[in-house]
């Protein structure tokens, strides 16, 4: 059998929720490796000689599960085939985890909408609306321990790209696959991943003097800091990069924090029209938010980010042993990001998130990036949902304009807006809770009395003129439930700011 499938005693199995497509990503994983998938539903049937239906309905669920552990147990310990998919509720089991171990396991990522759409009122646990819904959150954070590679899609054609990463995929890394309107990319999360070559050919790295001492070598580097945000540090770039013989079969590496991944990307997006960029984010600020995505760009003094590119990475590599070395305040303003992502995504992430600050490791990374390229994946160009990631950023960067960019941080500043957002949102509890966790950070949740209230407001009018004045602002319901496109007045603002300045 190993030698049949190549693959020693690994193989690939499919978990995921109910709906989500593991079996028709399972063939189509086996058909590319010219194999025939194993499917354990499949298998229960056989033996019981009855359907799964029936046996449910005829001997209730303990019973199921019992032959269930048994067949998948069997299935995981010698795999008749390179590519298993398992019933949604077989992991579980603790014995099936414990074999699961020893195989790539790839989740099958759908929401819980897509997966009733397509399971519901045809499967035992699909009966009733409110108890699948209940049934999808309890078992996300399982399946998403458990997964070594996410993929988003059961499509044929996403699955197959997908596979050559997902089977040399070293120990201890995880593997997101992401897909966009204009492009798909693996993304790497784990100790010793920035040794892997995603792309052929030659890669000229940019990053700042800080991190190319730390964490280098580079080949173009920058000042740190945002300050090094500009065009004409753009254009030196550039230049640096034609110095090194940069042609369209290389590609530039974004070593770095947010600042060196907008500028290197955007300097990636318009060198000889476009040429690849890999992210490599050196910072939680990065490793959880600005690496993915593909926004790109420079600042002008007339406002942050006025300049730039859509320009999907290549490949992002997020290594959470770089992080070792990031001073505590950068590490605060990361956790900021984590906050507001925790915020969109709800569930389990805000679980973890508002018990404490979790060390930032792979596994927090995984959820945060998840959360980001699940959004991105349905909104790629900022029309909606995208709109979703700016949770507390309209503030934010009208807080970092209006203070020249020198006072905060940008993670620090993103936190100021996240309050100003709940209090918009007229969550007063959830904003105590956020300030609490905040503050718990060290990151600051008052600004300073001298704050020009005006110049904010005025900041946030032309962020919003900027993007065809359609974009309002973010509002939270609850975690896990934001609304874009808000309509606030400008007193609302201005009380927001006020209890800021408190
Ligand atoms: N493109 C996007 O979608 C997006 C999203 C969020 C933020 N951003 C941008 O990201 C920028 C902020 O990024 P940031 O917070 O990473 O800042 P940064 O890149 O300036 O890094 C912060 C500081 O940490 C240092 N540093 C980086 N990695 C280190 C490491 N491993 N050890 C020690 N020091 C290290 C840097 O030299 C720098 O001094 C802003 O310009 C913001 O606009 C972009």
């Amino acid at each position: 059998v190993e030698a049949a499938h190549g693959l020693g005693h690994r193989a690939l199995v499919f978990v995921g929720f109910m709906g989500a497509g593991k079996t028709s990503a399972a063939r189509a994983a086996a058909a590319a490796l010219g194999a025939k998938a194993v499917d354990s539903d499949q298998v229960i049937e056989e033996r019981l000689g009855t359907t799964i239906d029936e046996y449910f309905a005829s001997h209730g669920e303990r019973a199921f599960r019992e032959v269930e552990e048994q067949v998948v147990s069997e299935l995981l310990e010698s795999p008749p085939s390179p590519v298993i998919s398992l019933g949604g509720g077989s992991v579980t089991a603790e014995r099936v985890r414990a074999a699961l171990a020893r195989h790539t396991v790839v989740l099958l990522d759908t929401d819980a909408d897509t997966a009733w759409q397509r399971a519901g009122g045809r499967r035992p646990l699909a009966r009733d609306r409110a108890r699948f819904d209940a049934l999808y959150d309890e078992r996300r954070p399982l399946y998403e321990r458990l997964a070594d590679v996410v993929l988003p899609s059961s499509a044929r054609e996403v699955v197959r790209r997908a596979l050559p990463a997902a089977r040399e995929l070293p120990d201890g890394a995880k593997l997101l696959w992401a897909t966009t309107a204009s492009g798909e990319y693996p993304v790497y999360v784990g100790a010793g991943v920035r040794s892997l070559s995603p792309l052929a050919g030659r890669g000229v790295t940019v990053s700042d003097r800080t991190v190319a001492e730390l964490h280098g070598p580079a080949d173009v580097l920058v000042d740190p800091g945002e300050s090094a945000k500009t065009l004409a540090n753009a254009e030196r770039v550039l230049r640096d990069l034609a110095a090194h013989g940069l042609d369209h079969d290389g590609h530039v590496v974004a070593l770095g924090g947010g600042v060196v991944g907008d500028l290197a990307g955007f300097c990636a997006a318009v060198y000889q029209r476009g040429v690849p960029v890999v992210q490599v984010p050196t910072t939680l600020v990065a490793q959880v938010d600005s690496a993915y995505g593909g926004k790109t760009g420079v600042d002008l003094p007339e406002g942050k980010n006025y300049v730039g590119a859509y320009h999907q990475p290549a490949a992002v590599l997020a290594d959470p042993a770089v992080l070792s070395t990031l001073p505590q305040e950068e590490l605060a303003a990361g956790w900021a990001e984590v906050v507001k992502t925790a915020l969109i995504a709800g569930g389990g992430l805000w679980k973890r998130v508002r018990h404490g600050e979790p060390a930032p490791d792979r596994n927090l990374i995984v959820s945060c990036a998840r959360t980001t390229l699940g959004v991105v994946a349905a909104d790629e160009r900022d029309g909606g949902r995208r709109q979703a990631l700016n949770l507390g950023h309209t503030v934010g960067h009208a807080i970092e304009t209006v203070t020249g960019y020198t006072r905060y941080r940008h993670g620090e500043a993103v936190g100021l807006g996240l309050l100003a957002a709940l209090t918009l949102s007229s969550q007063p509890a959830l904003r105590d809770e956020v300030q609490n966790l905040l503050e718990v950070a060290g990151l600051p949740t008052r600004v300073d009395a001298d704050l020009d209230a005006d110049a904010v407001l005025e900041a946030v009018g032309r962020d919003k003129k900027r993007r065809g004045g359609k974009v309002g602002f973010v509002l939270v319901d609850a975690p896990g439930r934001v609304r874009t496109g808000c309509a606030v007045g400008d007193d609302e603002v201005r009380a927001a700011l006020a209890e800021l300045a408190r």
